[in-house]
């Protein structure tokens, strides 16, 4: 049997009594009953669940062909997209890439890869301006994804990656260098996509954006990455039976999702994810995105946070050890650490540290890790450490599933339905408005007469 990610949940223990476990249990087994029979809210959006087993050979050799072209012919690849549509691509890209990429920079296994930027993912001029100019005379392919085709920031960043790429290759170089990502039939994109002969990708009906890794959404970006795609697939089929088993002690998705749950309701309202991988913020702010969305609604849920140890440390660890006793921390804790550094010896340093001269980098952290595992718990912060082998294709393909799963458990022992976002929304509706989209009239007239009685500005 092959090697897997676990959850230890010792350091949560002691916030919790045997009673709680037992109230919990029966409670824990239903959600995940409903969620694998199709019986909860959201029943429509659990494409997710078997996607690591359907994915089709021929969708992963045409993924795996296409992105051999991109990384032949191009220096730049863009992704653009927002939420759900760029997040996962980007947490498993930034996981396993190189910490400072640069252009053609060549991965782990001597691949060239393009260097790859994401775009539409915010409205700023300036980053938008900063981005033609370093791709000006540089090699261009691009990913554009999104299912509906008419969300604001993709859509406009596409406008213009499009005229870039028709003014330098003309309207068919342009065609052949625009992979599109969305719906299989309907939606702005596809139409247009079908209209120019893009290439395209589907997204399935039943899969929702923040669930959609392991779709082209993020696994075309990751294979041009040079990524297997089929490891991260493996990884994530590895923990589909585990994370289904019936008893919650030993399904590692189901504890997950039930001692959150256990805590939230005696307070612990915060969750902060923690990792000491630099190389794993990018997958900190998937996950803010998965719970964050499928969690806070009905006046309900726990905020999901991130820090970066040890460099938050020195800003949030203050308030982590002994501010409101609300949070609780989720370690991503990766056992086996890449890189063989040494500390080089300095004895005219005077900086108190020679005694660590030629300790491995790799051992500091871990004694770091473990020093601030046992404050931050004397400190009354209940602990999940998620113990990941090695930060691998494999093993990212573990945690990602492991995340959903245990997502989807948590949204139903909420009581919520962990696959809508209604409340998202609302800020789109009155930003149409405000920049007059035909049809919104209305709501334009009542958000001005509701900025009317705001109180008036007040500065100082
Ligand atoms: O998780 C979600 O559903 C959202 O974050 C969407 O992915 C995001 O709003 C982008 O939507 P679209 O793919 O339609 O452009």
């Amino acid at each position: 049997m092959k090697e897997r990610m676990l959850v230890d949940y010792g350091t949560v223990f002691p916030f919790l009594t045997d009673e709680d476990w037992h109230r919990v249990e029966p409670l824990a087994r239903r959600a995940l009953e409903d969620l694998e029979s199709a019986r909860g809210p959201g029943s429509d959006f659990l494409g997710w669940l078997k996607l690591p087993a359907r994915v089709q050979p021929e969708e992963i050799r045409r993924i795996q062909e296409v992105s051999a072209e991109v990384r032949q012919e191009a220096e730049v690849f863009v992704v653009i997209g927002i939420g759900g549509s760029y997040l996962g691509a980007r947490a498993v890209i930034e996981a396993l890439g190189p910490s400072f990429p640069i252009v053609c920079s060549r991965n782990g296994r001597g691949r060239r890869v393009p260097w790859i930027v994401f775009a539409g993912h915010n409205l700023s001029a300036k980053y938008l301006e900063d981005l033609l100019e370093v791709i000006q005379s540089k090699s261009l392919y691009v990913n554009v994804i999104s299912k509906s085709g008419t969300t604001t920031e993709p859509g406009l960043a596409f406008r213009l990656l499009r005229r870039h790429l028709v003014d330098k290759y003309g309207r068919e170089g342009a065609a052949r260098r625009i992979l599109s990502t969305t719906d299989a039939a309907r939606g702005a994109l596809r139409r247009l996509s079908d209209q120019e002969g893009y290439r395209t990708f589907v997204i399935p009906d039943d899969v929702g954006g923040r669930y959609s890794v392991l779709t082209p959404v993020g696994l075309l970006p990751v294979a041009v990455a040079g990524i297997s795609i089929e490891e991260l697939l493996e990884g994530a089929r590895s923990m589909m039976d585990v994370c289904s088993l019936r008893d919650m002690f030993q399904n590692p998705a189901a504890l997950y999702a039930a001692g959150r749950n256990l805590l939230a309701s005696k307070g612990y309202l915060t969750e902060i994810l923690v990792t000491y991988e630099p190389r794993l913020q990018a997958l900190a702010e998937w996950w803010k995105q998965l719970y964050g969305e499928s969690e806070g609604k009905e006046g309900k849920g726990i905020f999901p946070a991130s820090a970066i140890f040890t460099t938050d440390l020195h800003s949030l660890g203050q308030w982590i050890q002994q501010g409101p006793r609300t949070i609780l921390e989720t370690l991503v804790h990766i056992r086996e650490e890449e890189g063989s550094l040494r500390v080089p010896e300095d004895p005219d340093a005077q900086d108190g540290l020679e005694y660590l001269a030629g300790k491995a980098w790799t051992e500091i952290q871990e004694k770091a890790c473990a020093g601030t595992r046992i404050a931050h718990h004397q400190g009354g912060v209940p602990i999940f450490s998620i113990e990941v082998p090695r930060l691998n294709a494999y093993f990212l393909g573990q945690l990602l599933y492991f995340f959903e799963k245990a997502c989807g458990v948590s949204g139903y022992l909420l009581g919520v339905n962990p696959f809508d976002q209604p409340g998202v929304e609302a800020y789109k509706q009155n930003v149409f408005a405000l920049l007059g989209k035909p049809g919104s009239e209305e709501r334009a007239r009542q958000l001005e007469e509701t900025m009317r009685n705001l109180p008036r500005n007040r500065f100082v």
